[in-house]
């Protein structure tokens, strides 16, 4: 396989996983950030992410030469035969993504790009704009790609490696190839189209997965009141291959730095166009409703009405990140049901084993749980004088937990496990009353 000269701008997840998979699979890349902190950081081989063999392929790389770390983007292109985009794009204020970054990276590097150079996006941006990209470049000699990336965090270097797909698009045909080239060693299938429709993918893939899952959080609730089991109903459609499987399991919502900023910038980008994407606004609601379900939950199992004030009531909270094997708390559902559960009165103790493994701080969503809560570095130590404890993060050593030191330690001995992720039989021997989600009796 032909070894690229690569660029990668932004050592975020998906810039930072991308260029140590890249070099791992034998490119040269040079990669970017304008942190220098961060990329001091890097160049010892460590990473403020928690991401299962991340930093091992970072070090790996930076000993075969074939991983370095450069400060600001124009440093790192001026030889690059691709060039991938990696910068964030967060939410604007009206939903729809917001490209400031984007755009001024390009006009960075514009005049630096050597001629027959590929430009690659693979941030997640709105459909069209790898058009705007070109207009901007203004460049007959540089050909512009649409390359999605569905890594999810927790598993972001086995999806890089092992993807389900690779999918690129551009109006320039060689410069598609080109790209379709790099991930030639994986044998991934591959779909190659135009920009647009390589950029729809991803957003009609996110969505698609939203979608999923706030079908189940209803189908869940109504399991609850028509005396049926999720967990069975779920299993029971999933082997329908038509359906699948995966993404059929309930919980306190769906968060993460992805999802919800897709799904709110793929119905701003309908509406801008004229569409009426009704579903997709049902699919967000379902899942805003879904934190005061949990809380009306918690009410419930503590012994009160579902929408019963809850001050002075003292709650523990296991799992604060937005999924397992992460320190991420960008929108972590966990999060809004603890803002929930405050606004009822309820004092709140927390604890994530993520944070604990490595917290990057100073984030606005670390500042707020400390507002809300206090964090100990000891699940016990969370029900100590509580009513409950509430499982909101599918942890695995959660399931190790000694169940009967926890009854010991509450209150009332009650557990809400959000996500049906501990063993009932487990912590209902050990004395204590377990609610799921969606497990009706009968
Ligand atoms: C998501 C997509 O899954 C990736 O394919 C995509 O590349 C990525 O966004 C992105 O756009 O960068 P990620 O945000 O890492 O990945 O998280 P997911 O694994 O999709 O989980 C999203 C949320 O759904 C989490 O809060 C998770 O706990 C929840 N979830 C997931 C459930 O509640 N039930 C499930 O069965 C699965």
């Amino acid at each position: 396989m032909h070894s690229y000269r690569i660029a990668v701008i932004g050592a975020g997840y998906v810039g930072l996983t991308a260029a140590a998979c890249l070099a791992a699979l034998g490119h040269r890349v040079a990669c970017a950030d304008v942190d220098p902190a961060k990329l001091e950081m890097l160049e010892r081989g460590e990473t403020t992410l928690l991401e299962p063999g991340l930093a091992e392929r970072v070090t790996t790389g930076l000993a075969a030469g074939r991983l370095r770390f450069v400060l600001g983007a124009a440093a790192a292109v001026t030889d690059a035969e691709v060039v991938f985009l990696c910068v964030p794009t967060p939410m604007a204020a009206d939903g729809e993504a917001d490209l400031a970054i984007v755009e001024s990276v390009v006009a960075e590097i514009r005049d630096l790009l050597p001629p027959g150079c590929v430009l690659v996006e693979k941030s997640t941006v709105p459909v069209g704009t790898a058009a705007r990209i070109s207009d901007l470049l203004d460049r007959e000699n540089i050909g512009v790609v649409s390359n999605p990336e569905f890594l999810r965090e927790g598993s972001a270097v086995e999806d890089f490696l092992n993807p389900d797909r690779i999918v690129v698009g551009s109006d320039k045909p060689a410069a598609a190839e080109r790209v379709a080239a790099l991930y030639a060693g994986l044998g991934a299938p591959t779909v190659i189209t135009d920009a647009a429709s390589a950029e729809m993918v991803k957003y009609a893939a996110n969505c698609f997965l939203a979608t999923k899952l706030s079908y189940v959080n209803a189908l869940a609730e109504l399991c609850e009141r028509l005396g049926a089991n999720i967990v069975d109903v779920a299993e029971g459609m999933g082997y329908d291959r038509r359906i699948g499987t995966s993404f059929l399991r309930p919980g306190p919502g769906w968060g993460g730095s992805c999802l919800p900023k897709d799904t709110h910038a793929l119905l701003a980008a309908a509406g801008a166009a004229g569409v009426d994407f009704d579903l997709l606004k049902a699919v967000i609601g379902t899942n805003f409703r879904q934190a005061g379900r949990i809380a009306d939950k918690v009410a419930v199992a503590c012994g009160l009405a579902p929408d019963a004030g809850l001050d002075g009531v003292r709650i523990g909270l296991l799992g604060l990140v937005f999924k397992a094997d992460t320190n991420d708390l960008r929108s972590s559902p966990a999060l809004a049901v603890a803002e929930e559960l405050a606004a009822r009165g309820a004092e709140l103790a927390g604890y994530d084993p993520g944070l604990l493994a490595c917290d990057p701080g100073g984030s606005a969503e670390r500042t707020r749980l400390d507002d809300l809560m206090f964090l100990t570095d000891d699940p016990y130590l969370t029900a100590k004088d509580a009513q409950a404890v509430v499982v909101l993060t599918e942890w695995r050593e959660f399931r190790t937990i000694d169940w009967r030191r926890m009854a010991g330690l509450l209150t009332k001995p009650v557990v809400v496990d959000t996500r049906n992720h501990l063993d009932r039989d487990v912590v209902e021997l050990a004395g204590l009353s377990w609610t799921g989600v969606g497990i009706g009796t009968a």
